[in-house]
């Protein structure tokens, strides 16, 4: 088994043996990266998260803004806003990381944070037509080698569903910004619900936080419908609460789980080792989906 694992790694997917790769069961992720393979780009779909996923973490050691707090540091919103903005963030996202605590214990205060910051930006009077100013003027950035990663699921018309829990509005203007809001792409996020003057009175539907992506893959089973002819599935996420993204995948065969583990490494990396099929550390970039991709097309 090792030397056909030194075979993938050495001659097919050399990305996978960076040191900055970890990887629970070789066998297991072999097996799934031939099947798929096999199978070709259209038995696959790619899930993926955005925030810290399909965005950078950090760059040139400044840490890279979320949807949320794109808007947070924009001219959109008070001081007064970003001073609660800012509180909410130190006493929340402590909380969202913290690998001494359950699943359970955080879904209130998930919802808790959620629902505060929301709130928060409702009384802002944000305007739908700022939203693209306030992305041009961030330090908002996609990983390295975004333009191929979207590039390639256009090219082989594979379908890519951004699962985010984070702002869709904001999200959807860094995809469009970012020039790779391709018709293969679909997104199922928080959305703000504009009046008729086009001012943000509302957040739409049910709220998605990290932690309930699999009540939101449930409830949107009409964005999953027209996926599930395709049984491979690619998840890329940075959270725990990322792993259940495809759980709307009723005839799922093969799903490879890569996490980005971005923060608290040293805490947290035997949880990530232990759940997610391939583990990235101190990886900025998307060479490794994008090698796993390329061998697949
Ligand atoms: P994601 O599902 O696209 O990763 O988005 C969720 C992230 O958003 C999560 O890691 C926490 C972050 N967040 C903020 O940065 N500020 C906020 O006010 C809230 C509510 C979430
Ligand atoms: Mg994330």
């Amino acid at each position: 088994a090792l030397a056909i694992w030194h075979q993938l790694t050495k001659y097919e997917i050399s990305e996978l043996a960076k040191p900055t790769v970890s990887i629970r069961e070789r066998g297991r992720v072999e097996e799934i990266i031939r099947n798929m393979h096999r199978a070709g780009p259209g038995a696959l779909q790619v899930i993926s998260d955005f925030d810290m996923t399909l965005t950078r973490f950090a760059h040139n050691g400044v840490r890279c803004p979320t949807t949320h707090n794109i808007l947070h540091n924009s001219t959109l919103i008070s001081e007064d806003c970003k001073t609660k903005m800012a509180n909410l963030l130190s006493t929340y996202y402590p909380i969202e990381i913290d690998d001494s605590m359950s699943v359970e214990e955080k879904l209130p205060l998930m919802v808790e944070w959620w629902t505060c910051a929301h709130d928060l930006l409702v009384k802002q009077k944000i305007k739908k037509d700022e939203l693209a100013q306030a992305v041009r003027e961030s330090d908002a950035m996609l990983r390295e080698g975004y333009d191929v990663f979207f590039h390639t699921l256009k090219q082989h018309l594979i379908p890519l569903l951004i699962f985010s829990a984070g702002v869709g509005d904001i999200l959807e203007e860094v995809i469009r910004h970012n020039g790779v809001f391709h018709p293969n792409v679909r997104v199922i996020s928080n959305y703000m619900d504009f009046d008729e003057r086009g001012v943000c009175q509302a957040f739409k539907g049910q709220l998605i936080h990290t932690f309930n992506k699999r009540e939101g893959a449930m409830l949107n089973h009409d964005q999953f419908r027209e996926l599930q002819d395709r049984p491979n599935v690619l998840l890329l996420g940075d959270s725990l609460g990322d792993l259940t993204m495809a759980d709307g995948v009723t005839n799922a065969q093969n799903v490879l789980r890569i996490g980005y583990l971005n923060d608290k490494v040293e805490d947290r990396r035997e949880a990530y080792v232990s759940s997610f099929d391939i583990v990235l550390e101190k990886d900025e970039s998307l060479d490794v989906p994008n090698a796993i991709l390329t061998y697949i097309t």
